[in-house]
């Protein structure tokens, strides 16, 4: 049984002719999307398809260079910059190759104040460390041309989503003001095909399964095979069927968490077995690090039964998931702060 992912046409909600009938459907649409799936396809998004398309044919054309070419794009710290998942090795990240960019991450620059959140182990200061250690490593210029024009689209297009999402919770003046700059992060990622792996595929994922740390993901993935998976709440894995020129988009935890659990974060997973690469692109929205996590205050509940949240700075909740997601990288980066 496939499960339904939904359709979203965005259009009518981008469209300044379009009437509050329309604009509302769309937001309806979006609010059952994220209630119910936590997954959506996002058509006529407004990113020019030139582009839409040329992100991932600049990731293909990385990937195909030797790998000692690419090695050289790697970091010391491991978060920014290229990484190679391999079958054989232990880091349970599953088979995959990405080169990754984040803002800067010195949380002076993404929000909290000097005078702020002393007790905090993130650096405060203007002039403090990048908490991601080395900045992004942009392999040339046109690749760095093309993706800084892509992120700048979804960047705009996702503050309409979350416009839209804002509007369907009734939430307002926390969420638009932590979402106002967003943090962002992202990850140009191929998945190699059986004939370049010779078949092995590690522990038989591709991309270990996981739920998303921050708001919303939006994903530019290749046409082709079915690659991504998602649990739905019975904890039976589905397929999610490439829709051509769609992104797709996803729920996080901090979501979860701001929603006080109405739009759950979905656990997810790739499992590539086509004979070919397959590039996405996901693009991680998230607020500034002083953002609190914990419900926002319109939807918390007096009810006791409520999901119970720890509040504090999203800087702090993002750093530890990344530590124990990517444990590796992260005690380097202490190592390299002690
Ligand atoms: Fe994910």
């Amino acid at each position: 049984m496939a499960l339904f992912v939904p359709i979203i046409d965005f259009g009518p909600y981008l469209d300044p002719a379009a009437d509050e009938a329309q604009r509302r459907a769309v937001i309806d649409a979006l609010d059952s999307a994220c209630r119910n799936v936590g997954f959506f396809f996002l058509a006529n998004h407004g990113i020019p398809q030139a582009l839409f398309d040329q992100i991932r044919a600049i990731g293909h054309r990385f990937f195909d260079k030797p790998a000692e070419e690419k090695l050289k794009y790697t970091t010391d710290s491991g978060f920014r910059g290229y990484k190679r998942f391999s079958a054989t090795t232990t880091n349970g990240q599953g088979l995959h190759e990405v080169i990754a960019f984040y803002a800067s991450a010195n949380s002076y620059t993404n929000g909290r104040a000097p005078a702020a959140a002393k007790d905090t182990s993130v650096p405060i200061s203007p002039d403090a460390p990048d908490v991601f250690g080395e900045q992004n490593m942009w392999p040339d210029g046109e690749f760095r041309a093309v993706a800084e024009e892509y992120l700048g689209c979804v960047q705009r297009l996702s503050q309409r989503v979350l416009s839209a999402l804002a509007t369907a919770l009734g939430v307002g003046d926390s969420f638009h003001d932590w979402m106002d700059d967003p943090f962002w992060g992202m990850r140009v990622t191929g998945y190699p095909g059986i004939a370049e792996t010779g078949g092995k595929v590690g522990d038989g994922v591709n991309f270990k399964e996981h739920t998303d740390f921050g708001c919303i993901t939006l994903i530019n993935q290749d046409d082709g095979p079915d690659s991504l998976q998602v649990c739905d709440k019975q904890g039976q894995w589905h397929s999610v069927t490439p829709v051509p020129n769609a992104l797709v988009v996803n729920i996080g935890d901090l979501f979860s968490i701001w929603t006080c659990g109405r739009y759950p974060a979905p656990l997810h997973r790739v499992v590539h077995r086509a004979a070919h690469r397959r590039v996405s692109v996901p693009i991680f929205i998230d607020p500034r690090f002083d953002a609190v996590t914990g419900p926002l205050p319109e939807l918390q509940s007096a009810d006791d039964a409520a999901p119970k949240y720890e509040a504090r700075p999203y800087g702090d909740y993002l750093w530890d998931r990344i530590s124990e997601f990517y444990p590796q990288q992260s005690e380097g980066m202490q190592r390299h702060h002690a």
